[in-house]
């Protein structure tokens, strides 16, 4: 049971009473305690399940798109599946009252446990207690261990457990009156659904197998479950139907305590051969013999291995050897706000569900926008990894900041086929990217009322994803991945520019008919943020050429050969580079695109419960083109990408200019408000907007927390604490601190890896501490507060701010 001394690491929900478990905040919930490996996330619904619920475990990379327009991060089988009834009534909170509920999730090894006391309409109360993990040691098994308790009966219990396949997407909601709310015991029903498996193999013997395939794209997928019981049932029968297989065991006493061990298996795997039913076996028998420590053999699981002996250390050795693999993880990327607790987990919370999200295994998948915990934007991939989460992981886990850049590798021929369908060479990376990198972007709302012109004009993601694999090198010194994989991206990713642009009557080239990360402005030209992140792509990438052909023209060959390179392209992209023309500047302000001064405008006049701005009367998403009016922050936002390109008094004169402007309808925009708010001095707006970064899904500032994690903002959130507070710049390929911290704040920590060493960060009200390690002997030049520190490995370094 978890330990639950150190709050600051757990997340709860605690009910009492008839509204013991609040159905309202049910999918709430489910969200927030999503447990994962990195390869599956699996919501943190109710074994058991309730009317209303919106349960799904997602696999990285597991994508169909059987009938329906828009392809989906498949809801693949659930592997937790599990009733239990006494004296024949169901434990369930549909069923019987519940009296207690408790659920807590233990941020340091992902163990979420759960205590419902319910109580049926005869008096009978009994204790229903599991913990479940997903495992980060071996990425392929789940374990689930489940108590049954009577506490004022000696009825009989039956337990069934097994594996459902019986699966949907939710597809689209039909057109209900706007305002129409639904009960929330129905609301999901409401939906149509997309079936995207089929059963392919299925067996109940000893052990539970189902192996579905997905219908389009024929990925296989194998579940194998394995049950021990504390004390042997006195009946066992399993049981198959289409799509599902479960086992039933009646028991002659109490308490019953059952743990279930499930490995997942795919055709997809990276690593994958053999058939998946060995596959699977062999994952479970890894598991120092699942089986029955402390359980006497009592167990169906270890049969169906021909008796082979399972004897290990069951569902705690799993936690165990995974629990390891979290405190590795989490020692890379310490963080906390010294004081204050409720920070401190929040921001803690986010890096759990970016640690559950991304794998470093496997360089064929990515991050959707709302991680592996909903299918919310149907698991695609956005800039969303580059900008927001790629800093988190280049910074504290840079072997999954590789994955991530690796996958753009991956599905470059996607991104090749893509701009080929616009007319353009080289490769375009897709707004809304999947398991092929070819477009998935949607051109319509899902009511069909709305066009959006994201897929054919938010052409930045291209340069985001050159952004990330720079600042992927520059912290890292990876140039292995610079050579293997990141030129290729680069060259062909320069390519689609020079045939993007258009010559400009004026001279040099404009970019025409795009859409910058303000989403409210599409159709413009020469978005100042399409067009100096391109520029800054163009320049890196020509320097990256030369660099190649000085010192490793044999890399710069095999790159040339395998994608066809012939020798004027480089001066091509140079030309584009130098002539891409620059938007006008009026007292310092950047216009945001050709014309935006000339739009309406409209003030904000109101704001929200979380101090947020609202939509001005008779303004929202879709008709706000003609104001000036932003989305999310664009030129703020290129301020902050490129620091070293802007004085501080632009940087201060954009800030005041479109911080008014912005309504901030993207859950991305608050961090970056945040951190050039701190950097520009308006502190006080930074506060406010770290507050709704940090909170948005623990509080549910936006209200669809339900739907997925918002990922992203994650990301930003631990932007704020080391970019905003921490004040940390790379400038001129060094690190740089200037920290600033809240009056009431005692200070602040986290840790980061810079050029393969870590680098502990400590800042209170009078000083930064600094700790470089790694091999004795290391030095690394940073600057504090402008001043020139030398770190060297193992002296920690204070300095007075
Ligand atoms: C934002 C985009 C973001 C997407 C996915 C949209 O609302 O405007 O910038 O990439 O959500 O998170």
């Amino acid at each position: 049971m978890t330990d639950v001394t150190d709050s600051a690491w757990l997340v709860e929900e605690t009910g009492f009473g008839p509204e013991g478990f609040d159905r309202a905040r049910a999918n709430y919930h489910e969200t927030i305690f999503t447990v994962g490996n990195g390869r599956l996330g699996t919501r943190g619904s109710l074994e058991e399940g309730h009317l209303g619920q919106l349960s799904g475990t997602f696999l990285g990379g597991v994508y169909d798109g059987h009938e329906v327009p828009v392809i989906d991060l498949v809801n693949v089988p659930d592997w937790l599946d599990t009733a239990v009834y006494v004296d024949g009534v169901r434990l369930d909170v549909d069923t019987c009252t519940v009296v207690e509920h408790r659920r807590v999730l233990d941020l340091r090894d992902g163990v979420l446990t759960r205590s419902t006391l319910f109580e049926d309409a005869d008096g009978r109360r009994t204790r229903l207690e599991t913990e479940r993990c997903a495992s980060m040691a071996d990425r392929r098994i789940c374990a689930l261990r489940l108590t049954v308790t009577p506490e004022n009966h000696d009825g009989q219990i039956v337990v069934e457990t097994g594996i459902d396949g019986d699966r949907r997407n939710l597809e689209a909601l039909p057109v209900y009156p706007a305002g129409t709310v639904f009960d929330v015991r129905t609301r999901w029903e409401k939906w149509a659904l997309a079936k995207h498996m089929e059963q392919t193999a299925r067996s109940a013997a000893d052990t539970l197998y189902l192996q579905m395939r997905t219908l389009d794209t024929g990925v296989e997928l194998g579940f194998l479950a394995s049950t021990t019981f504390a004390t042997p049932p006195v009946h066992r029968a399993a049981q198959q139907r289409s799509e599902r297989v479960t086992e039933r065991t009646v028991h002659g006493g109490a308490p019953v305590r059952m743990e279930k061990l499930v490995a997942i298996c795919t055709s997809r795997d990276p690593d994958a051969s053999g058939p998946l039913p060995d596959r699977c076996r062999s994952a479970l028998a890894e598991q120092e013999g699942f089986g029955s420590a402390g359980f006497d053999g009592a167990g169906f699981g270890s049969a169906g291995f021909d008796g082979a002996g399972f004897d290990g250390a069951g569902f705690d050795g799993v936690v165990a050897a995974s629990r390891a693999v979290w405190e590795q993880l989490w020692d890379a990327c310490a963080c906390e706000v010294v004081g204050d607790e409720r920070f401190t987990r929040a921001l803690r919370f986010g890096l759990y569900h970016l640690l559950i999200t991304a794998n470093p295994d496997d360089p064929t998948v990515n991050i959707g926008a709302k991680s592996l915990s909903g299918e919310g934007y149907r698991g695609h991939v956005f800039w969303d990894t580059e900008i927001f989460m790629l800093p988190f992981f280049i910074l504290t886990q840079p072997d999954t900041a590789r994955a991530l850049l690796r996958y753009r590798h991956h599905t470059l021929d996607g991104a090749r086929a893509n701009s080929r369908e616009y007319g353009t060479g080289g490769a375009r990376y897709a707004w809304e990217s999947a398991d092929t990198g070819r477009e998935e972007c949607p051109q319509f709302t899902p009511d069909g009322a709305n066009r959006f012109w994201t897929r054919e004009e938010e052409v930045h993601v291209s340069a985001d994803v050159a952004y990330g694999i720079f600042r992927y090198v520059e912290a890292t010194g990876d140039t292995a991945f610079l050579h293997d994989y990141g030129a290729e991206v680069l060259f062909e990713t320069s390519r689609f520019w020079v045939d993007r642009v258009a010559a400009s009557p004026a001279g040099g080239y404009e970019l025409r008919q795009v859409m910058g990360p303000d989403e409210f402005h599409s159709h413009i030209d020469n978005n100042a943020f399409t067009n100096r992140l391109a520029q800054w792509h163009l320049t890196r990438t020509v320097a990256l050429y030369d660099e190649l052909r000085d010192r490793h023209p044999d890399v710069l060959a095999a790159v040339a050969t395998t994608i066809g390179l012939k020798p004027d392209e480089r001066d091509r992209w140079q030309a584009v580079a130098e002539g891409i023309v620059g938007p006008r500047t009026v007292a310092g302000v950047i216009e945001q695109f050709t014309g935006y001064f000339d739009r309406d405008d409209i003030p904000i006049t109101e704001w929200d419960d979380n101090d947020m701005p609202r939509y001005p009367k008779g303004y929202h998403h879709f008709n706000c083109e003609t104001t000036k009016l932003l989305k999310q922050p664009d030129v703020v936002m290129l301020n902050y990408l490129l620091p070293d390109e802007f004085s501080a008094e632009v940087k201060k004169a954009n800030f005041e200019y479109y911080e008014k402007r912005t309504l901030h309808k993207s859950s991305l925009s608050p961090s970056i408000h945040a951190i050039i708010g701190m950097e520009v001095g308006d502190t006080t707006r930074a506060v406010q907007y770290f507050e709704r970064s940090v909170l948005v899904d623990l509080a549910d500032n936006q209200g669809n927390t339900a739907e997925g994690m918002h990922i992203a903002s994650a990301g930003g959130t631990w932007q704020i604490l080391v970019n905003g507070f921490g004040g940390l710049r790379v400038l001129g390929g060094r690190l740089s601190f200037t920290p600033w911290l809240p009056g009431d704040w005692q200070g602040i920590r986290f840790r980061l890896r810079w050029r393969g060493r870590p680098v502990h960060v400590s800042v209170d009200h009078g000083h930064v501490e600094l700790l470089l390690g790694g091999d004795a002997g290391g030095t690394e030049g940073v600057l504090v507060g402008g001043r020139e520190v030398t770190l060297t490995a193992g002296e920690p370094v204070r300095v007075a701010r």
